[in-house]
């Protein structure tokens, strides 16, 4: 499933003295099968933009367009079904006894018999990595990275064609966050659906996606390939943000190596760039 953003401005309680312009002009498009990342400060309307992608907020003016649904006209019951949004902490709405439970709850609006939603929870739990002995057990027994992957999950149940994950590793230790990464790639793959994620992370986000919008300020201020947004350092630091470290360490080497390429945005992509240029001095 496509998205069109046409001119989108979206304005929190207006007409009130606490109102509040959120989202400024966006226009933008993804297509299907992407895997774009969100990034901006905190309150540059992030979170605002995704709440579009399903019609949980309607535009105060422009269009949003899901496939050929508006999201301002009718059909909103059937985008939800299409478009899976995990929000941030999502384990706060973990809340029956089991785990199996939990994703079943979700999935008793579509009406599956018995054995086919049976089926579907085990096939979404070992998709986010977890066993299928993890079903009954209660979700307050788990790590905060299972219960993360559990909120998943559930959302996953819904089959949706557009998953979009909200800074799913808030709060996350760091192999918490491995383990909620690992996955997500997979999913991408294997299930061939739109994800967006949003993501304070640069390392993250380099990591994982190949496109990168960054908002500012309720803006679109960049959107583009990952090496043309991350090479842009001083675009990136004039509104608050930094490219990943890595990038800053690949700077300072190509003054004493002028040869190696610096647009390296990864570790492993780093490491790769000196082995390479290493072996060639050495031959
Ligand atoms: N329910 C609301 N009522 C009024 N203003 C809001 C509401 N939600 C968000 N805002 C304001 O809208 C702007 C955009 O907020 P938003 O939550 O979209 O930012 P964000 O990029 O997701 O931030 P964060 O990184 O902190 O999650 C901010 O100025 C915020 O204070
Ligand atoms: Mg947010």
């Amino acid at each position: 499933m496509s998205i069109s953003v046409e001119n989108l401005s979206y304005v929190y309680m207006q007409g009130t003295p606490f109102e509040k312009a959120a989202l400024e002009d966006i226009s933008l498009q993804i297509d299907d099968g992407e895997f774009v990342g969100i990034i901006g400060h905190t309150g540059s309307g992030k979170s605002t933009l995704i709440q579009h992608f399903n019609g949980l907020l309607k535009p105060t003016s422009g269009r949003v367009i899901i496939n050929d649904i508006d999201t301002s006209g009718k059909g909103l019951k059937e985008l939800r079904r299409h478009v899976g949004i995990v929000f941030q902490y999502p384990e706060h709405q973990l809340f029956e006894e089991t785990v199996y439970k939990d994703i079943a709850f979700g999935l008793r609006k579509q009406n599956l018999p018995e054995e086919e939603a049976k089926e579907e929870i085990h096939r979404v739990i070992e998709a986010v990595g977890l066993s299928t002995e993890i079903l009954e057990k209660s979700p307050f027994e788990l790590s905060g990275g299972q219960k993360r992957r559990v909120a998943i999950a559930g959302v996953l149940a819904m089959k949706p064609s557009i998953l979009i994950l909200d800074e799913p590793t808030a709060g996350l230790d760091p192999r918490g966050r491995d383990e909620v990464f690992g996955f997500i790639t997979d999913i991408h793959k294997k299930m061939g659906i739109t994800v967006i994620l949003v993501s304070h992370s640069m390392e993250d986000i380099a990591k994982l996606v190949n496109r990168v919008i960054v908002m500012n300020s309720g803006r679109l201020e960049m959107d583009g390939r990952i090496e043309e947004v991350f090479s842009d350092i001083e675009r990136l630091e004039s509104i608050g943000l930094s490219a990943p470290q890595i990038a800053y360490l690949m700077r300072s080497l190509k003054k004493l190596l002028p040869k190696i390429d610096d647009k390296a945005y990864t570790v492993a992509a780093a490491r790769d760039e000196l082995l390479k240029h290493l072996k060639e001095r050495g031959a």
